[in-house]
């Protein structure tokens, strides 16, 4: 099922609704990552795929940030531009409704801080997304960046019912080495556990019943229940366990 036959981002949408923070972590746990940085305010800040905006204004909150948050989701565009209205109305956050890539060619070394958590396909993988967010940082600022790795080595029918290529995705250390292959300090990692995961996956199961229930006429209702179906599959079946989550800090070498 790899056609789309109802808008991506509807779907997304849908399955993302009672989400805080788009990725597998608790919604406490980027609190860590946000001490770590000790940004000036005022510091030029980007987060590529920011879907709904939680980082952002996260570190609005916390050291008055200038930040730029890229989706190509106008669904998750307008939350984000909702959540700064509700947290952080005078900050000086902006939001881009283009692809990242593109976002990515027009700007060069401008940010203290870049992140891209959990949509390295927008760069072709890990390495490509280490590089991109490296351009568009200053020497000595901070590189963010969410990626899944192999726990163990995935079965043939895993990777062929997902879709997915053996080298799609590396291992924790190889994700780490692939940094400093790129010239990157590692400086700290959050490593996801079962809980974490759970919570990312099922409720998006919630998120499919509850639409289900309010809109059981939708014509898009039948492809969202058996694209979850499917998903709900792989992950009992094969991605609990299998999958692993990490969101790094890495320093750009001055
Ligand atoms: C797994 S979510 C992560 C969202 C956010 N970083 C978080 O952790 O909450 C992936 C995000 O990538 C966005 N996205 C997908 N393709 C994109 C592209 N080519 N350019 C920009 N954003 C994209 C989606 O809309 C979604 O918000």
């Amino acid at each position: 099922m790899t056609e789309w036959g109802m808008h991506r981002w509807k779907y997304f949408d849908i399955t993302h609704r009672f989400h805080v923070v788009c990725n597998p972590t608790s919604v406490a746990k980027p609190e860590e990552l946000i001490g770590l940085m000790r940004l000036e305010p005022g510091s030029p800040s980007l987060d590529i795929a920011c879907g709904k905006a939680e980082m952002l204004v996260r570190l609005a909150e916390a050291y008055d940030i200038r930040g730029v948050g890229v989706d190509l989701s106008p669904y998750f565009m307008k939350d984000a531009k909702e959540l700064k209205r509700q947290r952080v109305p005078g900050s000086n956050l902006e939001f881009v409704n283009v692809n990242g890539a593109e976002y990515h060619r027009e700007n060069t070394k401008n940010f203290d801080l870049s992140m891209c958590i959990g949509a390295s396909w927008i760069y072709d993988g890990h390495r490509g997304t280490l590089r991109a967010m490296k351009g568009m940082t200053k020497p000595g600022g901070i590189v963010m960046v969410g990626e899944p790795f192999f726990t163990e080595e995935p079965s043939k029918e895993y990777l062929t019912t997902e879709d997915f290529s053996r080298d799609e995705f590396s291992t924790h250390y190889g994700n780490i080495q692939i940094g400093v292959e790129e010239g990157l300090t590692p400086l700290y990692t959050m490593v996801s556990n079962l809980d974490d995961w759970d919570r990312y996956e099922t409720l998006k199961w919630y998120a499919v019943d509850e639409f289900a229930r309010n809109n059981p006429d939708d014509p898009v209702l039948p492809e969202i229940q058996a694209r979850n179906a499917k998903a709900q599959e792989i992950f009992l079946r094969w991605g609990r366990g299998l999958c692993g989550w990490a969101i790094c800090l890495l320093r750009i070498q001055v």
